[in-house]
């Protein structure tokens, strides 16, 4: 549930306000290739440019090892955000030395200024104080729109809210209100839909759902490890070995809550032009792999999606980028798309499939983070969210 202040409950007119935001976006050439996430954060960037704020935005974007990488460079962001705005930005290359120091003590009112990736200071992804404390010292209030980043407890993310007050933005509130109702206080029935290649990174969060969810509907490669647990030889289908003693453990606690696919389509490669076949769920043969979930299927969660009152979804239920092994994905998504309850769909691939199905306009909310909305899911209380001033 949501229960911490936002930028709507404080004074920012001619505050200095730092905002981290989630602009870790795909960047090809310097230029942006999905500007989802910025555009998820305009919300709050236009409000506080509106009331008047002095805002130093601050994002960290791949995964560079604590020093400058000319390809993680935030400026293309920059960039796109100021042809989002239509207003100029200003772009600093450096993160909390003299340089972004000097911009962030002369940007007036109204001014945007964004600097270079959090991640190219040693200290950020260790939650340093002194990167905190320096990144404090250049404004009043902290904001987190962050909620792609919530789930760590980085400088940037976290550490700097023990040092100047922190409050929600705008997407940080839409986020955790969407996520958490459907978590503490669903709509019932509550179903979710689990898929992707790994048991092994959703293992809480399937041990959660199995409390709170009233189905768990299964796809992707994840399901290869269930059948796997059960029994069935998979061929050559990809399993997550070591989930395997898990995968066993879950199936004898979870009874008729959790659902697995009863048909499957396999191919004799992992190629969109590979032969295929579809078969009942049952020993596969050498050389075939499970690459998506049958018509059948699709047919059977359909049933149950249509009846739900919520819906979460993370993770495709096969190999969708190939279309040949597609129709399972998009077969759930018309599925979703046609539920008149709450729908949420978390996680990089299956927003991908729902973007690519179009029919991300039928969803209630799409949530911009991956990571974050699997932690969510668990149960986890999000750090760059719990560090924020209480209401
Ligand atoms: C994400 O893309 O999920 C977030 O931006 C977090 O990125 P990270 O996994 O590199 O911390």
């Amino acid at each position: 549930m949501f229960t911490k202040k936002t930028i709507t409950d404080i004074e920012v007119q001619g505050k200095r306000v730092l905002v981290r935001v989630d602009f870790n976006v795909p960047v090809k050439d310097g230029k942006v290739t999905d500007d989802t996430r910025i555009q998820a954060a305009l919300k709050t960037i236009r409000y506080l440019q509106d009331h008047g704020a002095a805002q130093i935005l601050c994002s960290h974007l791949g995964r560079p090892k604590g020093e400058p990488a000319p390809e993680f460079s935030l400026k293309p962001v920059a960039e796109r955000l100021e042809t989002l705005l239509g207003k100029p930005v200003i772009f600093v290359p450096d993160f909390i030395g003299e340089q972004a120091q000097y911009a962030a003590k002369n940007l007036k009112p109204g001014e945007i200024l964004v600097l270079e990736n959090t991640r190219f200071e040693k200290g950020e992804t260790k939650n340093d104080p002194q990167v905190s404390a320096r990144l404090a010292s250049m404004a009043d209030l902290y904001v987190n729109d962050a909620f792609g980043s919530a789930h760590r407890a980085h400088a940037s993310t976290e550490g700097v809210a023990h040092f100047i007050p922190g409050v929600a933005g705008f997407l940080m509130e839409k986020e955790i209100r969407y996520l958490g109702q459907a978590i503490a206080e669903p709509d019932r029935p509550f179903v979710a839909i689990l898929g992707g290649a790994k048991i092994s990174d959703k293992i809480g969060v399937i041990r959660n759902l199995l409390v709170k969810a009233d189905q768990i509907l299964i796809g992707g490669g994840m399901a290869n490890t269930f059948f796997h647990a059960s029994g069935y030889p998979v061929g050559d289908s990809l399993v997550d070995v070591e989930a395997i003693p898990t995968a066993k453990e879950i199936l004898a606690e979870a009874g008729n809550k959790l659902r697995l696919p009863v048909d499957v389509v396999i191919a004799d490669r992992f190629d969109n032009e590979a032969e295929t076949k579809l078969v009942q769920v049952g020993p596969i043969p050498d050389g075939w792999r499970i690459l998506d979930i049958g018509p059948e299927t699709v047919a059977n969660y359909r049933k149950v999606i249509e009846e739900a009152r919520t819906v979460v979804w993370n993770g495709p239920m096969g190999v969708f980028e190939f279309p040949t092994f597609a129709k399972g994905t998009f077969g759930v998504a018309e599925a979703v798309a046609a539920c008149r309850g709450t729908t949420i769909i978390g996680g990089g691939d299956s927003v991908a499939a729902v973007n690519l199905s179009g029919l991300a306009d039928k969803i209630t909310h799409i949530s911009t983070g991956g990571g974050a909305s699997l932690e969510m899911l668990e149960g986890t209380l999000l750090p760059g969210y719990a560090v924020l001033q209480d209401k």
